[in-house]
């Protein structure tokens, strides 16, 4: 039977972030809180040169090789921090990753969008086997100054090479799907920072959660002793905690410490990049496979995708045979060690440091972004962006 799945991860997270002790003292709060009772420390800050776009290319760059390139039909962004109302962030990131002629387009249902773009790649290759598609989700995540969102912002993007007999990991065919019209979080055209009804939309998150589980296991002959491992959609890392608190009590002792175990190493990277929306399921995905020493091929991972509004969607992986060759956590391991840390005034001033919207021309300072893509300037309503390092160029 053929198999589709996932290829390759690349991830793309600013250079600059901001310490969450330091944020707590700031808003005199006890540290404890946000390192534990939320469970992040430190959340990346988007520098005006990095939006979705330039986040999503910087994130795809290590996918392509030239193989790649002429296969690549369908490329879909999945953003809830989009840059247009009308034309989609995926045709700018085509070009600038010297793609051409994809089924280009925007996806937008909150942190549920890269999975949407997931699902529909499943689709698409099934469909065309010969064919991959690129998936990305990049966003930034804005609640505002002194907000109780504040600590769970963050900026980041993660892309995701789809094929037919894919290195990493295969997606099975059995998902379950749970959606209502739910107002717990959202962001309004007129506002930069969204909305959010916060206990509400935890509960809402971990609903959601229990109604895919459990349609998952009353459509399959599968339990939780099937899975390796289980992944959640992280706007923070406690709350994928809280729900799979909820379910451990299926397991058996011994393989409750073990989903524990694989749950905190799926959290390493979250916690020190913060809520990237839509990529932050597949943020905890990377995750979990670099940083875990007790995974191999043939193992089964859950993954839940939870976007308010509100859709869930709970699938599965299988791990295949040297998947680790497809890893990258040195690199990864690289792009957190070089991150520059910024005092509050500047996380302050850069939170409210904005673009142009007058149609105005307007030059970005690159001396603090060394990322290989950038947006340079603003010239009559245009973002102009480009490809620094001649090496990443098609
Ligand atoms: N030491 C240790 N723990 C402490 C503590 C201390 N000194 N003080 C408080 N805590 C614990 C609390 O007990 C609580 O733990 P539990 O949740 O396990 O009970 C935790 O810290 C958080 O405390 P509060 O509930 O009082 O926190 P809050 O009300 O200030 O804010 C929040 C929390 C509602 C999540 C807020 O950060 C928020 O609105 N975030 C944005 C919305 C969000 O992320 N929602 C998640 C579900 S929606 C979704 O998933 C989509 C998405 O990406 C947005």
């Amino acid at each position: 039977m053929m198999q589709i799945g996932i290829d390759k991860m690349g991830l793309f997270t600013p250079n600059t972030y901001l310490d969450l002790v330091m944020l707590a003292n700031a808003r005199g709060v006890d540290p404890d809180k946000f390192t534990i009772g939320i469970g992040q420390d430190q959340m990346a800050i988007a520098p005006l040169s990095q939006d979705s776009v330039t986040m999503g290319v910087n994130a795809a760059l290590d996918l392509l090789d030239g193989e790649n390139r002429d296969n690549i039909s369908l490329l879909v962004l999945g953003t809830e921090s989009g840059i247009d109302q009308s034309k989609a962030g995926a045709l700018y990131i085509q070009r600038l990753l010297g793609l051409q002629n994809a089924r280009a387009f925007e996806i937008k249902e909150a942190c549920y969008g890269a999975t949407a773009g997931l699902m529909t790649a499943y689709d698409y290759v099934t469909a065309h086997p010969d064919q991959k598609a690129l998936v990305i989700g990049s966003d930034i995540a804005r609640y505002g100054l002194e907000t109780p969102g504040e600590v769970t912002q963050g900026a980041g993007a993660v892309a995701m090479l789809v094929s037919a007999q894919p290195r990493l990991m295969v997606l099975e065919p059995q998902t379950t799907v749970h959606s209502a019209d739910v107002q717990d979080f959202w962001r309004p055209n007129y506002s930069k920072e969204a909305f959010a009804r916060g206990k509400y939309s935890t509960e809402q998150y971990i609903d959601f959660f229990q109604k895919t589980w459990a349609d998952y296991r009353n459509t399959t002959d599968r339990t939780i002793a099937d899975f390796k491992a289980l992944c959640f959609h992280l706007p923070y890392t406690k709350m994928g905690l809280k729900a799979l608190r909820t379910i451990l009590p299926e397991a058996t002792e011994a393989q409750q410490a073990d989903l524990l175990a694989r749950y905190q190493e799926s959290t390493l990277y979250s916690r020190q990049i913060g809520n990237i929306y839509t990529g932050s399921l597949y943020l905890g995905l990377m995750s979990l496979l670099e940083q875990s020493q007790q995974l191999q091929a043939g193992d089964r991972i859950g993954l839940f995708s939870y976007g308010s509004g509100a859709i869930s969607e709970f699938f599965t992986a299988i791990l295949q045979p040297n998947f680790e060759t497809q890893l990258a956590a040195q690199k990864h391991a690289d792009l957190l060690a070089k991150r520059q840390q910024l005092t509050m005034a500047e996380y302050e001033t850069q939170f409210q440091t904005e673009l142009p919207e007058d149609g105005s021309a307007f030059e970005i300072d690159l001396t603090v972004d060394p990322s290989p893509v950038v947006l340079t300037r603003m010239k009559e309503h245009e973002r102009i962006y480009e490809v620094l390092t001649q090496a990443v160029k098609p």
